[in-house]
């Protein structure tokens, strides 16, 4: 089987347009790739700025993938900051990335953009941290030897760059590394939020997906509709039916469409939203508040995939050592 890896930052809570929009897709790959999905936590560390939140938050993540039916026997499922290796490739890695390659990325170059538009010195609020992330992200994807990365359209040009990285260095050194490929899923669905807007955290329009009850009707209750009475006939593609498709089948969905259109009220249509959503989530939330209450068992899944994914690193990076002309590590 080829190989497929993906990261993820843990720099929120999880709503629901992560679980349809990535969770699940990469839940999907182990059945066609032997997969590897890791916590980001060091390049979360540019935006997250406590050691509170970052353990938060990935405490949150990893019992969030586990609760969503990540099964650790199947994925290689474990914490960047768990494999030393990756940030001494992380260093040989800088020595062939010419730096032009970090000019062009998007992040870096958003942040000057957005400097200059404010008249300010062009690298204002710019740390090495953000201009050196693709550098990061590549070693994390070339320490695997990976051909896949299955990833949001975001992170095409991340995966690109990885990309001309690998090729500068097999040029300089011989073939080292497989060309990793980024595999956007074109026909994932874009999450609606309260607003109707994408549903983000930077919107502030998010539904949370472990919430307990309350907070899931509270949010339900929120949901952005017109001023339509009841009995008055509603939009059968308005943001509510668009997530209650998301949670029910697709007889229940017709039938809930087919209510608004006849007038059913706002605020009974909310009541069935919730039901549905409700009763699809109480499962994983179930789950996901026992690996909440009992860390040291997520973190002892998260060791366990930090010692599979270190066989194939340490493997790798001694390769890599001797092709540069550094010892291999002894003790190995
Ligand atoms: P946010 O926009 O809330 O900050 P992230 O950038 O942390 O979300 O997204 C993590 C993953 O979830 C990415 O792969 C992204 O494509 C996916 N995702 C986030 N929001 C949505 C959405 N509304 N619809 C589909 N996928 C989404
Ligand atoms: N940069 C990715 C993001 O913001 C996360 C990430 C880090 C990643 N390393 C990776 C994704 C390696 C794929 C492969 O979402």
């Amino acid at each position: 089987m080829e190989r497929a890896i993906t990261g993820v930052k843990p720099t929120g809570r999880l709503h629901i347009g992560n679980y349809f929009g990535a969770i699940l897709p990469t839940l999907q790959l182990s059945e066609d790739y032997e997969t590897l999905i890791f916590i980001a936590d060091y390049h979360a560390l540019n935006y997250i700025k406590t050691a509170e939140e970052l353990k938060d938050y990935s405490l949150r993540l990893a019992s969030g993938y586990l609760a969503c039916g990540l099964d650790p026997q199947k994925i290689i499922f474990f914490r960047q900051s768990d494999i030393p290796e990756v940030f001494e490739l992380n260093w040989i890695l800088s020595n062939v990335t010419p730096k032009g390659l970090m000019n062009r990325a998007h992040a870096y170059k958003a942040m000057v953009e957005q400097n200059e538009q404010n008249s300010l010195e062009k690298d204002q609020n710019v740390n090495m941290g953000l201009y050196n992330y693709p550098i990061l992200m590549s070693a994390d994807i070339l320490l695997y030897n990976t051909k896949y990365v299955p990833v949001g359209l975001d992170q095409k040009q991340h995966c690109e760059i990885a990309r001309d990285i690998a090729q500068i260095f097999n040029n300089r050194y011989g073939k080292t590394f497989a060309l990793p490929e980024p595999k956007i899923e074109e026909d994932v669905a874009v999450i609606t939020g309260l607003d109707g807007r994408k549903m983000s955290k930077s919107y502030n329009n998010t539904i949370e997906l472990f919430c307990d009850e309350k907070d899931l009707r509270k949010s339900v209750n929120k949901i952005i509709t017109d001023s339509k009475l009841p009995g008055e006939p509603k939009d059968p593609d308005c943001t509510l039916a668009k997530i209650y498709g998301l949670f029910a089948s697709k007889e229940e969905t017709i039938a809930y469409k087919d209510k608004l259109k006849d007038g059913l009220g706002w605020g009974d249509a909310k009541k069935e939203l919730f039901e549905v959503m409700n009763s699809f989530l109480t499962p994983m939330r179930d789950k996901y508040n026992y690996y909440m209450q009992n860390p040291l068992e997520v973190e002892k899944i998260l060791q366990e995939g930090a010692k599979k994914a270190r066989i194939i690193a340490k493997k790798m990076l001694n390769k890599i050592r001797k092709k540069i002309g550094v010892n291999e590590l002894f003790n190995n």
